[in-house]
């Protein structure tokens, strides 16, 4: 596996990471077997993808537990990203919670939950406009001078945040959603992370499974049936464009997953995406992308199917998009 810095801070992870959300969590992405999950974890260690992405939230903790039996025992070659933010809010939802004044316990909690001493990049889950950004990153900060986190990230912040943040400490990674169906950031994150210095993680690159397999034959408590786009009508309105990338696909014998993640790996030289999966087959699928080289005439097939074909449908229901500082 090819390995990128991370912003630009001299330490160099896996090109493509591993986002591990659905492995505990029978509600993010259908039902999950923790047996497949610490197989694909150990094959991950295999391969070289090392950057393993988590959060305290999901699985309410259960996910970073699950983390742990791998993680432990092979901690120094695991570079171990979890976020911070998200709290049960009593009714089996959740609500943001980034005050300074409870960063300390949530971060002792993952801690506690990985069973390792340091986090290797803590984030912030979200931005949360009623709670200052220096406070927030004068509080993480502190994480890092007590020596529990080696880096911070913020995740879905404005270019505004990133800049006011990374004049209180330096930011490694901004995480946020970007992909061949949610390309956004491309207007003014992306370039605010290039001239930083700082590396765009982006999350559900797949687009949570709908340039793939997934569409709105969903389990029942699948947190994507609350997603826009995963509705019968969104999905067959979107059809056209993931059929046509399929056959570019085909056409260079590869995967739309790999072309999915080959796309987003040519975009800057600091770019991490991290393709979720609980499968051993789509992880090896996924990392053999990190070796896919598209052509300028790929690049030019491709961005005239996006313009051909404009996504329809936002990617969060109308809460969650509340929740995107931009
Ligand atoms: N910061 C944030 O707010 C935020 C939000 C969402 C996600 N994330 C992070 O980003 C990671 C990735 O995003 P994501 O999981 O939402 O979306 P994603 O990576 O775009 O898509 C995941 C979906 O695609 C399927 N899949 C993966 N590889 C495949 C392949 N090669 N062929 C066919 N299907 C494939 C997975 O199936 P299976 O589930 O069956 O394996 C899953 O349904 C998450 O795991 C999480 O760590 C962060």
């Amino acid at each position: 596996m090819q390995t990128r810095e991370l912003g630009r801070t001299g330490q160099y992870v896996s090109a493509l990471g591993l986002g591990c959300m659905s492995m505990a969590s029978d509600y993010a992405y259908g039902p999950s077997d923790a047996g497949e999950a610490v197989a694909t974890l150990h094959r991950a260690l295999d391969l070289g993808v090392t950057l393993w992405d988590t959060a305290d939230v999901y699985g309410f903790g259960a996910n970073e537990e699950l983390l742990r039996q791998v993680l432990v025992p092979n901690r120094k070659s695991i570079f171990l990203a979890t976020k911070f933010g998200f709290v049960a809010d009593g009714a089996g939802g959740t609500r943001l919670d980034v005050r300074p004044e409870r960063i300390a316990a949530a971060c002792d909690a993952s801690l506690q939950r990985l069973g390792i001493d340091t986090i290797d990049l803590y984030y912030a889950h979200r931005i949360d406009p009623a709670v200052p950004v220096e406070e927030m990153v004068g509080a993480m900060a502190a994480l890092v001078q007590a020596g529990k986190v080696r880096y911070l990230g913020l995740s879905e912040a404005s270019a505004a945040s990133l800049r006011r943040a990374e004049a209180t400490h330096p930011i490694a990674a901004l995480q946020s959603e970007y992909s061949l169906f949610t390309r956004d950031v491309e207007a003014d994150v992306l370039p605010a992370c290039h001239e930083l210095g700082v590396s765009l993680v982006a999350f559900s690159p797949l687009g949570r499974g709908l340039l793939t397999t997934a569409g709105p034959q969903l389990a029942a408590q699948d947190l994507r049936r609350s997603m826009p786009r995963f509705s019968e009508e969104l999905a067959d309105a979107n059809a056209p464009l993931v059929a046509s990338l399929r056959a570019v696909a085909t056409e260079k014998g590869i995967s739309v997953a790999q072309l999915a993640l080959a796309w987003l790996l040519a975009k800057d030289e600091h770019l991490i995406p991290i393709p979720g999966t609980k499968r051993l087959r789509y992880l090896e699928e996924n990392a053999a992308a990190a070796n896919v080289r598209l052509t300028a005439v790929d690049q030019h097939r491709i961005a005239t199917l996006l313009a051909a074909h404009p996504v329809v449908g936002a990617r969060y229901n109308e809460g969650g998009l509340k929740l995107v500082n931009r």
